[in-house]
C-alpha cells in the first residue's frame, strides 16, 4: 500500500507512521504536513535518515493547496490517503478560528476533490468525539448521536465530517470516518491538558484548572488510536463511521492528581482557573460498533498508559522543553539548511 498521510509530524499522526511502518515492511508513506507550530519534523527525523526516500517520503506544504495534493498523489501513485492535518486545540479556536476553517474545512474539502477526481480508492477523515458536543452524566456517544459541537474547533471538525459524509452520499466516494475521544502518548504537544500539567508540574508552575475540575474525558493511549485508524483503513466500509474510546473516563482534576502523584509533586500547584467558554462536559464513548465490524478493543488501560506516558516525558525532557520554547524549529532550520 502507498500512503498518502496528511498531518504526520504532529502528535497522532507522528505515532501513526512509525507503527505503519513497521507493522507493514511493504508499505510507503507519504507525509504531507504544513509545519504550523504543532508539526515537528524532528519527530520523524529517525525515519528520514533509516527510509527518506525509500519508503517514508516528506513534502512541506498545505492540504489546501489543490496542485500539490495531485502531484503528491499522482507521482507516488497513492492508493489510500489518511487525514490527520488539523488545527486541532479548543483553546486556540476560541481566540482565533480563521486557520481551523481554512485547514479543517477548506483543506479537507481540497483533499476530498483532488482524491475523487483522480480516483483514489480508499480514503480515512479522521474527525473526533467533539462533534457530537457534551454528555449529561449517564450515557455514552454513538454514531447515531446527532452532532451538536460546541467551540468553533469542533464545528469546524463537524463540517469536514459532514462533507466526507456528501462525498460518499452524493459521489459514491470511498470515505470512511473515525471519531475518537482524548488522546494521551508520546510526541503530544505540551498545550493539551496532559503534557501540559507534566510540563508544568516538573518545573514547580501552577496548574490551570478550568472551573471545578470535574468535566470528564474518555482517554485513550495513542497507539490505541492509531491501530483503529489502521482497522479503518484496511477493513473499515465507505461511508461508515466509527467510534474508538478507551474505556478511561477520569475528571481533569482526577487526571492532574494522578499526575502529580506520580511525580511527587504537591497538589498545592493545582491552580482553578477561569472556565474555557462553552466547554463540553463530559465525553465517552460507544465502540461497539468498531468492536464488531473492526475487531477494535484498547489495549492500554489508563494506569499503564500514563505510567508509559511519564516515563516518556521523562526520558525525552529535551523534547518537551524545545518544543515548548520554539528550539526546535531553529534546529531544523540549521539541519536541513546545512543539507540544501
Ligand atoms: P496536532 O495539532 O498535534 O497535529 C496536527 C498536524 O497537522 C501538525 O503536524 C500540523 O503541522 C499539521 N497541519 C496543520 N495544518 C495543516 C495544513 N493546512 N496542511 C498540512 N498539514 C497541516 O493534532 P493531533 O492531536 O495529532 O490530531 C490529529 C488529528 O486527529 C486531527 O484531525 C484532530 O482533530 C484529530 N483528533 C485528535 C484527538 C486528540 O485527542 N488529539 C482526538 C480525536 C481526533
Ligand atoms: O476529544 C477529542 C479532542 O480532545 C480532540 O478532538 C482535540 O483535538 C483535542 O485537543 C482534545 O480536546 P480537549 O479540549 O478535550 O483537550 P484539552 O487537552 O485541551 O483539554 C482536556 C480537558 O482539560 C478539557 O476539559 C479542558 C481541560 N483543561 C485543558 C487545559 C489545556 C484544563 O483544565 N486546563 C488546561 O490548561
Amino acid at each position: 500500500m502507498r500512503l498518502l498521510v496528511t498531518g504526520g509530524c504532529g502528535f497522532i499522526g507522528t505515532n501513526f507512521v512509525y507503527m505503519m511502518l513497521e507493522k507493514h515492511p511493504d508499505m510507503v508513506i507519504v507525509n504531507l504536513d504544513k509545519l504550523t507550530y504543532a508539526g515537528n519534523r524532528l519527530n520523524v527525523l529517525p525515519l528520514e535518515k533509516r527510509l527518506g526516500g525509500t519508503r517514508y517520503h516528506f513534502a512541506h506544504g498545505d492540504i489546501a493547496n489543490a496542485e500539490l495534493v495531485a502531484h503528491l498523489l499522482v507521482s507516488h501513485r497513492i492508493d489510500a490517503v489518511v487525514n490527520f492535518a488539523a488545527e486541532s486545540h479548543v483553546d486556540r479556536s476560541i481566540a482565533d478560528c480563521g486557520p481551523f476553517i481554512t485547514t479543517n474545512v477548506l483543506g479537507t474539502q481540497v483533499l476530498l476533490d483532488t482524491a475523487r477526481r483522480l480516483g483514489i480508492p480508499k480514503f480515512v477523515h479522521v474527525s473526533t468525539d467533539e462533534v457530537y458536543g457534551t454528555l449529561g452524566p449517564e450515557g455514552k456517544f454513538s454514531e447515531e448521536t446527532p452532532l451538536a459541537p460546541n467551540s468553533p474547533y469542533s464545528a469546524s471538525k463537524a463540517a469536514a465530517d459532514m462533507l466526507c459524509r456528501a462525498f460518499f452520499e452524493t459521489h459514491n466516494f470511498p470515505v470512511t470516518i473515525t471519531r475518537c475521544s482524548n488522546n494521551y502518548g508520546p510526541y503530544q504537544f505540551p498545550e493539551k491538558l496532559i503534557p501540559l500539567m507534566i510540563l508544568k508540574a516538573s518545573r514547580g508552575e501552577s496548574l490551570p484548572v478550568y472551573g471545578d475540575g470535574q468535566n470528564v474525558r474518555d482517554w485513550i493511549h495513542v497507539s490505541d488510536h492509531c491501530r483503529g485508524v489502521e482497522l479503518a483503513l484496511m477493513n473499515g466500509r465507505p461511508g461508515q463511521v466509527y467510534n474508538f474510546g478507551g474505556n478511561a473516563e477520569k475528571a481533569n482534576i482526577e487526571v492532574v492528581r494522578i499526575i502529580l502523584r506520580a511525580l511527587g509533586k504537591s497538589e498545592d500547584l493545582i491552580s482553578f482557573v477561569k472556565d474555557r467558554p462553552g466547554h463540553d462536559r463530559r465525553y465517552a464513548m460507544d465502540y461497539s460498533l468498531a468492536a464488531k465490524e473492526l475487531g477494535f478493543t484498547p489495549e492500554y488501560s489508563f494506569e499503564r498508559g500514563i505510567a508509559g506516558t511519564l516515563e516518556w516525558y521523562r526520558a525525552n525532557a529535551q523534547w518537551l522543553e524545545e518544543v515548548q520554547s520554539g528550539a526546535y524549529r531553529t534546529f531544523m532550520d540549521n539541519w536541513y539548511g546545512e543539507r540544501r
